[in-house]
């Protein structure tokens, strides 16, 4: 009988050792599976003359961060890229895109858009124009459909943040909205690895590390 009684307590120790094992298992692939989000970046940016001390650069501000963004997430990288190229030189840029905000156009933009539904989460990049997104930021919300979809929103600005711009990003899409990472486009221009490090930690914060 007490063998019968041992051998009884032996299975009933494995099988919750099995039970436990399985557990934990089953917790490490809800892990896997969360950081394997199908995500997008997409962003918009401008090259050549800006502010901030950059003077004439090759690769904007906002482009710096959507790439190291979409190495680090093993994202798809989208551009948004006006038809209509903005003036080279800083002030009469800036004369423009005041018009079009003033107006409240919808610029037209290059190419095929990406099929959003293929993805989870967009991270979405822009410089702050005017305290608020280039309109043609706009055009892409628009004419995709976010219903069900998390937008991440990051920007590069020279003082003013990224103000109100999370608010307008979920009032044109309807999508869940994230907090944003907002940074000087000069550090994303100058500083590179301190760039770097501010945007795993912002990953780490809205759980895409
Ligand atoms: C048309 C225009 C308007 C801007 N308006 C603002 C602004 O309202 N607030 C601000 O902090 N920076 C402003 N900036 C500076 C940009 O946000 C900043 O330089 C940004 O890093 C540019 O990013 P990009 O190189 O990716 O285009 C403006 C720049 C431009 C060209």
């Amino acid at each position: 009988m007490k063998r019968i009684l041992l051998f009884l307590m032996i299975g009933l120790v494995s099988v919750c050792f099995a039970a436990c094992g399985n557990d934990t298992a089953n917790k490490s692939s809800e892990n896997v599976n969360s950081s394997e989000k199908r995500i997008l970046v997409a962003y918009f940016s401008r090259a050549d003359e800006n502010t901030g001390g950059v003077g004439y650069i090759e690769k904007g501000n906002t482009r710096i961060l959507a790439e190291m963004l979409a190495e680090m997430t093993k994202a798809d990288l989208f551009e948004i890229k006006p038809t209509k190229p903005y003036p080279k030189e800083y002030i009469p840029a800036t004369e423009v895109a005041k018009q079009e905000k003033e107006e409240n156009t919808r610029p037209e933009i290059v190419g095929e858009l990406p099929d959003i539904q293929k993805y989870d989460v967009i991270l979405l990049g822009y410089p702050i124009w005017w305290s608020d997104l280039p309109m043609a930021v706009y055009t892409f919300l628009e004419r995709e459909n976010f219903s069900g979809k998390v937008i991440a929103p990051f920007c590069t600005h020279e003082g003013s943040g990224i103000g109100s711009t999370e608010q307008y990003i979920e009032k044109a899409t309807q999508a869940k909205v994230l907090n944003g990472l907002e940074m000087r486009g000069s550090m994303a221009q100058n500083s590179p690895q301190e760039a770097k490090e501010e945007l795993a930690k912002w990953l780490d914060a809205i759980g895409l590390k």
